[in-house]
């Protein structure tokens, strides 16, 4: 039978891949014709998140733009609780995971859900590096390595916060001199803001009154066919990284860069989370999945390095940054068992994807990565945004 042919092969080609490959129009501009807040739309209890932690308030801040998008955030770890935006029907959606209250954030076994992580974003090797002729050592909280600044991490402290409008929060956070084992005393501040046009801008500021190393992230755990809505491997991601930094069994780099051409990490076209993921590949092996860090090619605030889209949802997320790199980790070590979230929801095995932007994991000790020594006097400042829009 002959194949139906048309006239403009290449033309439909091109337009199909544009509208898979990045996000077109603004999400939310769409309502649901009612003034729907992040607490009525995720039931959340603001109560839930009123508490007193190492002698500090603790509570639950909302932020929110015109169109309805709203981020709910609290000061414990500077987490991101619930980031609802509209999705291809108008209906608001939680994207990410969470849980109902404090007591969740303290006792779950993912520490990380949402949260600020410092001083150091991801792995360095044994805890161990040495900065102006000093060793120093950190915690080893993840077999030999230390991982997102270790047992106390910036995920497990109180900001101060300060809301200066309905769409924007400031924290801050003073870490002592050797706070898990780090020199100098950290002045950090981290700034909130939901956009006009459906972004969530994270700033990062920090000073240090001695040399030491920083890397900070957020570590947003994202389903964007709704959080607990399960797997996220029908998720279409571009990643315009074209090496990726090799792991070793422990997920520390190698200090090589790796071409994706012809592997599995190759997203510099967008393809779904799980059409490559179970493949036998040895860094695949390495990371029980996607856990590596992409050198992005671009990085920029004018130019996305990532977009990430739900088919079932419409939701389309882009990511903007100064940040060299990006870790892509696919949810590996959700269980499902253990991982209950808002509203008693299961988090299951790969239901969640993360999009770090950092520096690479292991810098302070692998001379070609970039630098992320800060010294007094200067002052470390870098850029996210998770832009988000609607493919219909
Ligand atoms: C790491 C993973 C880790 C996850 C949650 C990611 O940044 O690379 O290995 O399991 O965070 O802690």
């Amino acid at each position: 039978m002959k194949r139906p042919q048309h006239k403009y092969p290449f033309l439909l080609w091109s337009l199909l891949l544009i509208a898979i490959s990045s996000c077109n129009g603004p999400a939310g501009t769409k309502t649901t014709g009612k003034d729907t807040t992040v607490a009525e739309a995720v039931k959340l209890k603001t109560a839930n998140f009123q508490q007193t932690i190492n002698d500090k308030k603790v509570k639950l801040y909302t932020l929110k733009n015109s169109t309805g998008a709203s981020v709910a955030i609290t000061n414990f770890g500077g987490r991101i609780v619930s980031l609802m935006v509209h999705d291809k029907n108008g209906v608001l959606t939680d994207v990410v995971l969470g849980h109902d209250g404090l007591t969740g954030y303290q006792t779950k076994p993912e520490n990380y859900f949402g949260a600020i992580i410092g001083r150091y974003g991801n792995r360095i090797a044994k805890g161990k590096f040495t900065l102006a002729g000093k060793t120093y050592q950190l915690d080893i909280n993840d077999g030999v390595n230390t991982l997102h600044g270790g047992f106390k991490g910036f995920y497990d402290q109180v900001f101060d916060a300060v809301q200066p409008d309905s769409s924007s929060l400031e924290l801050t956070y003073t870490s002592k001199d050797g706070e898990g084992g780090y020199p100098g005393t950290l002045n950090v501040k981290v700034v909130y803001n939901v956009t006009a046009d459906n972004a969530v801008r994270i700033t990062y500021t920090a000073t240090t009154d001695k040399i030491t190393i920083i890397n900070l992230t957020n570590h947003a755990y994202f389903n964007l066919n709704g959080e607990g809505k399960g797997s996220i491997l029908n998720h279409l991601l571009t990643i315009r990284a074209d090496a990726i930094t090799p792991v070793d069994t422990t997920l520390i780099p190698t200090g090589q860069l790796q071409t994706v051409k012809n592997t599995p990490f190759d997203f510099t076209k967008a393809k779904t989370i799980g059409a490559d993921i179970n493949n036998q590949n040895e860094q695949l092996k390495n990371g029980k999945g996607y856990d590596h860090n992409f050198a992005l090619n671009k990085h920029s605030l004018t130019q996305s390095v990532a977009t990430v889209s739900s088919p079932n949802s419409g939701i389309c997320m882009d990511i903007y940054t100064n940040e060299p790199g990006l870790q892509f980790y696919s949810g590996n070590f959700l269980t499902g068992k253990t991982h209950d979230g808002k509203g008693g929801k299961v988090y299951g095995y790969r239901s969640a994807f993360c999009l770090e932007t950092q520096h690479f994991p292991n810098a302070p000790n692998q001379p070609a990565f970039a630098s992320t020594v800060l010294k007094p006097g200067q002052t470390y400042h870098t850029v996210t945004e998770y832009k988000f829009s609607v493919n219909k």
